[in-house]
């Protein structure tokens, strides 16, 4: 499969739219990046770090609510541009994934950059190919963190719930133990099939090492209202792919009438109105981006607050309006399709 095939059917998935140790994780990047701390801290000779506010999440770790996505990044050097972009700005959470194949983009990026690794929340996810059993996962996990030449990374996901999942969590659960990962998450198990819902059983209820962050689709027209009631009790982090609505949505919610007029009286952007409005919902978002203007733009959200009449107005847009519509059964069959 080409990468162009890949990423194109990663778009049907994504868009059909139409503890001791892991207290310590990004410890250094909380005490910069802190909703209490409003005075932003310089690291070496970059940018003065925004505040950005920080999830504590269930185990210790500590994850600041705004990162970088790097899904659809042409290739690794324009994925190490746009990573450095951010951490210049002040990110300091990066969101990939071994089916977006650009973590050596990434993993580049952070090296380069001169941040310590312990500063920085990087965030990617195992893709199905990488499920099994018998030491396959926990080798999938020691080639990733090759390609992001690091020795653990921050969160780590199963992308799909689909294939062999409980098996590749169970090593996730070593790999953990290990110190190779510093928290686990489930990604798009949200699916309204039994079958999914079988395996979010599965994992959140009966596994040793519970989730500690779900990623879902997640913006202002699907709100997801559904999928907060059904993690509330697991103390899990929300975190939301699609923030903006995707690059397949033309922009779709960025135009939206109501936000345009929040963004003028205030004198910011849509994209701008949309993030904040998460970071007050108390969401992750990983915003994606290949442009530096728009990197730049999409952190510097911590100067203003929307009113309760805002965040009303924004809340009342919610349509359950998913943007990616495949089914569990479609997603299935692309999953167990050739290996990334
Ligand atoms: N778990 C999953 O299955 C899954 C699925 C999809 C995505 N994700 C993750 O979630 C991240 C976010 O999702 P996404 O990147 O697909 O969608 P998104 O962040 O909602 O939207 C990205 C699009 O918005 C544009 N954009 C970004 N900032 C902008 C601004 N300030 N003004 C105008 N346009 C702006 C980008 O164009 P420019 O490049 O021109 O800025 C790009 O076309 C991904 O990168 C990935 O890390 C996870």
């Amino acid at each position: 499969m080409t990468r162009r095939e890949a990423l194109r059917n990663l778009g049907m998935l994504a868009g059909a739219f139409a503890f001791s140790s892991n207290v310590l994780a990004c410890a250094n990047a909380q005490s910069k990046q802190s909703a209490d701390k409003t005075t932003p801290a310089p690291v070496g000779a970059l940018a003065a770090i925004p505040a950005v506010p920080v999830a504590t999440l269930s185990n210790g770790v500590k994850l600041p609510r705004l990162g970088l996505g790097t899904f659809l990044q042409p290739d690794n050097d324009v994925c190490k541009a746009s990573c450095l972009a951010a951490l210049k700005a002040g990110y300091r959470h990066i969101d990939t994934a071994h089916a977006y194949q650009d973590e050596e983009g990434v993993g580049r990026a952070i090296k380069e950059s001169g941040i310590p690794r312990e500063e920085i929340c990087l965030v990617s996810k195992l893709w199905v190919s990488d499920y099994g059993a018998n030491g396959k996962t926990l080798k999938a996990i020691d080639e990733m963190l090759g390609r992001l030449q690091t020795d653990y990374v921050d969160v780590l996901y199963v992308h799909q719930p689909v294939g062999e999942v409980v098996a590749a969590w169970k090593e996730m659960e070593q790999a953990y133990k290990q110190g190779k990962v510093k928290a686990l998450g489930i990604s798009n198990f949200d699916y309204p099939d039994p079958e999914c819902d079988a395996i979010f059983d599965e994992i959140v209820k009966n596994s040793e090492i519970k989730p500690h962050i779900m990623q879902v689709e997640c913006h202002p027209y699907a709100q997801r209202l559904d999928v907060k009631a059904k993690i509330a009790p697991y103390n899990m982090q929300l975190e939301c792919w699609y923030p903006l609505g995707g690059k397949w949505s033309n922009g779709l919610i960025l135009k939206n009438e109501t936000i345009n007029k929040i963004a003028a009286a205030r004198g910011k952007s849509a994209a701008q109105i949309i993030l904040r409005w998460h970071m007050q919902e108390g969401h992750s978002a990983i915003p994606g981006s290949t442009n530096p203007a728009h990197i730049e733009e999409n952190i510097n959200i911590f100067d203003f607050e929307l009113t309760a009449d805002e965040m009303a107005q924004i809340r009342a847009l919610n349509k359950e309006q998913r943007l990616y519509n495949a089914t569990y059964q479609q997603t299935k069959g692309f999953a167990n399709g050739p290996s990334m």
